[in-house]
């Protein structure tokens, strides 16, 4: 996703916004992915890069009082929203850190819902998260398809290029992720990683594109990063500038397909 190139402090001032994009992105891929993670009465689980816990919450459901979940994230908004919802959960243990040197380990099941391709080193910081997983436990991890989700990133830099007065965007820089977001490199690489039993599911999913939905997919996510420096009013010329620019190339939905890589450690 171009939110690659967005920093994950974007995520702290956006906290409210990510929120309540949950509804139509976070929560019904964190859905998707746990249909494949499969999370079980009494199981222990590391449920990284957390955010508001669009997946740690309906974890704590599947393992009861029995099991234990720990979400972790870097942003202290996100966990702030996630432990006023956790209150009712003794099983889930909302923390602010980074997960590439989360120091517990031995869980039944480590998840990532959109957090690896924001890893420093993204191999090296899965290699990590497989190693906090029990021989025979399960590791998930969730990552956009190809093309996904790229069409906002790219109308939102045209539209801060045209309020700033900067030259146009060159197209984003690969990111390793780049190399791997199909099915079957996708596969690959979880292999290589060390895991078997490795299925790679896709979970296809369109975001209507009203102007509200569309602007929240921006100051909800990575993609606010690109405006942190504008002051208000140039943020509400980039909304404009933005939603126009969407309006004339007729987009009026958006490609927020996923795969789901899930594999055993042996
Ligand atoms: C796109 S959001 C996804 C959040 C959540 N999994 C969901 O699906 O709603 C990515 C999250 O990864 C977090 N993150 C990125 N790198 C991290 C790291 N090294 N440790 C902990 N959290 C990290 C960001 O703060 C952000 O909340």
């Amino acid at each position: 996703m171009s939110e690659n190139n967005g920093s994950t402090r974007a995520f702290d001032t956006a906290a409210a916004d990510f929120d309540r994009l949950g509804e139509y992105l976070w929560r019904p891929i964190a859905a998707a992915t746990l249909a494949r993670t499969a999370p079980a009465a009494g199981e222990r689980v590391l449920d990284a890069c957390c955010g508001t816990g669009a997946s740690a919450l309906p974890t704590a459901e599947a393992i009861g009082a029995a099991g234990r979940v720990d979400a972790v994230d870097l942003s202290e908004g996100l966990i702030e929203i996630l432990r006023q919802r956790a209150a009712g959960y003794s099983q889930l243990y909302p923390h602010i850190g980074d997960v590439t040197a989360w120091p517990d380990g031995g869980y039944d099941l480590v998840q990532v819902v959109l957090g690896i391709f924001f890893f420093p080193d993204m191999t090296a910081g899965t290699e990590y998260l497989i190693s906090r997983v029990r021989p025979g436990g399960r590791a998930g991890f969730t990552i956009w398809r190809r093309g996904a989700v790229e069409t906002a990133g790219k109308h939102l830099a045209t539209a801060v290029a045209a309020v700033t007065g900067t030259p146009p965007p060159s197209p984003r820089p690969a990111h390793p992720v780049d190399e791997l977001n199909q099915p079957e490199p996708f596969g690959t690489w979880l292999g290589e990683r060390g895991l078997t039993d490795i299925t790679v599911a896709e979970h296809e999913l369109r975001l209507s594109m009203t102007p509200e939905i569309a602007w929240l997919l921006i100051t909800g996510s990575g993609f606010a990063g690109a405006f942190t420096e504008l002051d208000a009013a140039q943020t509400a010329a980039v909304r404009d500038a933005y939603l126009t620019s969407l309006d004339n190339a007729g987009i009026r939905d958006l490609d927020a397909t996923t795969l789901i890589g899930v594999g055993r450690r042996p």
